[in-house]
């Protein structure tokens, strides 16, 4: 079956990572769904972001977490990728959820934290703020911090989660099935057939990340993975 594809934080090969510009083109592409990370502003505001510091995407600098969504409105995160994005601005998830009411896409929301500085804040507004989009049919969650998702889970138990990873995990089916998962999100070369068979054996779907190539994706197809999360929503047909 054909997998489903994730553009991996919007069609980020094609307009500036996480950033509207960024889902509309994914949407124009064609993607199934889109792949975006939340992280929380120091006023509580759930925003899309992929780094800690703001330095790599915009014309700013330091830690999201540690400012204000107006600081972060300021700044210009469509430049760094080439001059006809200049002036995009950093999305809340809000936002995002509001133009998926216009469209049929998935979307795949990443808890962006880890153990040093996780607030559990994060989470609970992030399912909280799902719910009450009406969106949760579309939903999934997935994080590298896995305390975060069976939080998640214990708010609202019939939203899908997968687990991140690197590495080869040694049972990587079972372990997600005893957390209560639905999928696994492996790095695609992490995964060998041993992983893959207890994936199927447990019944955890597959959902690898970064295919941006012929190798990677043909690779994920005879696996039969579920989602394909890319930066070439038109990957396919490359
Ligand atoms: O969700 C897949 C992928 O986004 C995980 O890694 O660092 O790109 O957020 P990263
Ligand atoms: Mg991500």
């Amino acid at each position: 079956m054909k997998p489903l594809i994730y553009a991996h934080r919007g069609a980020s090969a094609y307009a500036p990572e996480n950033t509207m510009a960024a889902f509309y083109e994914a949407e124009k592409r064609g993607a199934d769904g889109i792949e975006l990370d939340v992280q929380m502003t120091k006023d509580g505001v759930l925003v899309v972001l992929h780094d800690e510091d703001v330095a790599r995407t915009s014309n700013g600098r330091g830690l999201a977490r540690e400012m204000t969504l107006s600081q972060l409105r300021e700044l210009d995160f469509g430049s760094w990728f080439g001059p006809a994005w200049a002036g995009e601005k950093i999305p809340t998830l809000w936002q995002v959820l509001e133009f998926l009411q216009g469209n049929r896409l998935r979307l795949n929301i990443e808890l962006k934290t880890c153990s040093a500085w996780y607030d559990p804040e994060l989470t609970r507004r992030t399912v909280a703020m799902v719910q009450q989009s009406g969106l949760k049919d579309r939903v999934i969650f997935s994080s590298f911090e896995h305390r975060c998702l069976l939080d998640a889970k214990e708010m609202d138990p019939s939203i899908p989660a997968g687990l991140l990873y690197v590495g080869n995990l040694i049972g990587p089916g079972r372990y997600a099935r005893s957390l209560g998962m639905e999928y696994i999100h492996p790095c695609w070369d992490n995964l060998d057939e041993k992983g893959v068979a207890d994936c199927r054996e447990n019944g955890i779907e597959i959902h690898p990340w970064t295919i941006n190539d012929a190798v990677s994706r043909d690779a994920m197809l005879r696996v039969g993975a579920e989602h394909l999360i890319t930066n070439y929503p038109d990957i396919l047909e490359r």
